[in-house]
């Protein structure tokens, strides 16, 4: 599907009763890409979810999912895999019946969906698992069963709906990295939701930030950082005797500085103040050392971390 839109919504709504719980939803994603589905408890990440894999109606709005409109939800279904929210599994059957079964609905023939039901179990390593009971598997164990069934039918566009929930943190990395492979592996587009916002970072190429039922954020992680979080602070490095006069040089204006006492040999720390852009942040650390005839060594701005720029824009919507 290249040149085509894995993922392309225009002004989705939702209310359950009065409640609203997704107010305007835009969004264009390209195939092949991993977007962190982000936004604080009740933001609306199951809905749109449920919304987008034909489960629940939209009040208003159109979206396509691997090209096809939602006017075909039967079609949209076949090229889709889905990792529901709370997911229920037959505790009285095997993971390789149970996914044998779900490829059988997908219309494979018995044998050839076996055999995608054991391939699967090994790419979620769940391989010398496949044949014991589900009500014997762990939860990391459902959750991995989820994931295989999700891609029983070699789905153009993954949705997870929080695969992480109460995995350890050594579950939670396998699971990324499993996330990860569906996208560089199998070739699909995944809309990841979750709340683990430092693996969002090294992960997904494109975030978008619900709460309250509305975007707050949307667009590359760098992008959503650069806008959202100012950098706190900087490093710049000088020669030893420099630093005495570098402090000086910062000693009235708006940016802090201190000397490392267990950094590298003449590194200095600059606090910058709250709400100064990184671009404004550099120049002025720059023109400041340039004025005091101080030469740089190094200089890194300590940029905001993802999870500062969720913060920002969830208190600022709430
Ligand atoms: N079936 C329902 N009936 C009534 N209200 C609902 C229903 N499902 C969700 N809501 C409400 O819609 C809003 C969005 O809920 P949703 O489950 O989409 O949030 P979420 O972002 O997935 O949250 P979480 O991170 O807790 O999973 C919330 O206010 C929730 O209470
Ligand atoms: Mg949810």
């Amino acid at each position: 599907m290249s040149g085509l839109l894995a993922l392309e919504v225009r002004g989705l709504r939702k209310s359950y009763g009065d409640a609203l719980a997704l107010e305007s939803l835009d969004l264009e994603l390209g195939a092949g890409h991993i977007l962190g589905f982000l936004g604080p408890n009740g933001a609306g990440k199951t809905t749109v979810v449920r919304i987008l894999s034909t489960i629940l109606r939209p009040d208003a709005g159109w979206f396509a999912v691997a090209g096809v409109p939602n006017s075909r939800p039967q079609d949209i279904r076949r090229r889709i895999g889905v990792l529901p929210e709370s997911a229920g599994y037959p505790r009285g059957q095997t993971g390789e019946e149970w996914l044998t079964y779900h490829a059988q609905l997908f219309g494979r023939p018995r044998s050839s969906a076996r055999g995608t039901a054991r391939r699967l179990l090994g790419e979620v390593g769940l391989a010398e698992r496949g044949r014991s009971l589900i009500s014997g598997y762990s939860r990391g164990m459902r959750q991995r069963l989820g994931i295989a069934r999700s891609l029983v039918n070699d789905p153009e566009v993954v949705f997870l709906d929080e695969p992480t929930l109460g995995l350890d943190p050594v579950g939670q990395v396998q699971m990324l990295r499993l996330i990860s492979s569906i996208a560089h592996e199998h070739g699909a587009t995944v809309v990841l939701s979750t709340h683990l916002l430092g693996e969002v970072e090294n992960l997904c190429d494109a975030v978008l930030i619900l709460s309250r039922g509305r975007v707050v954020a949307q667009g590359t992680v760098t992008e959503v950082v650069h806008r959202a979080a100012a950098p706190r602070e900087a490093l710049v490095q000088v020669s030893t005797h420099l630093v005495e006069r570098t402090l000086r040089a910062f000693s009235s204006g708006a940016i802090a500085a201190e000397a490392l006492a267990n950094g590298a040999q003449g590194e200095v720390r600059l606090i910058m103040p709250a709400g100064m852009s990184s671009d404004v942040a550099a120049t002025s650390v720059m023109a400041c050392l340039l004025n005091a005839d101080v030469p740089v060594l190094s200089f890194r701005l300590e940029g905001g971390r993802l999870s500062d720029a969720f913060l920002a824009v969830t208190e600022a919507s709430s």
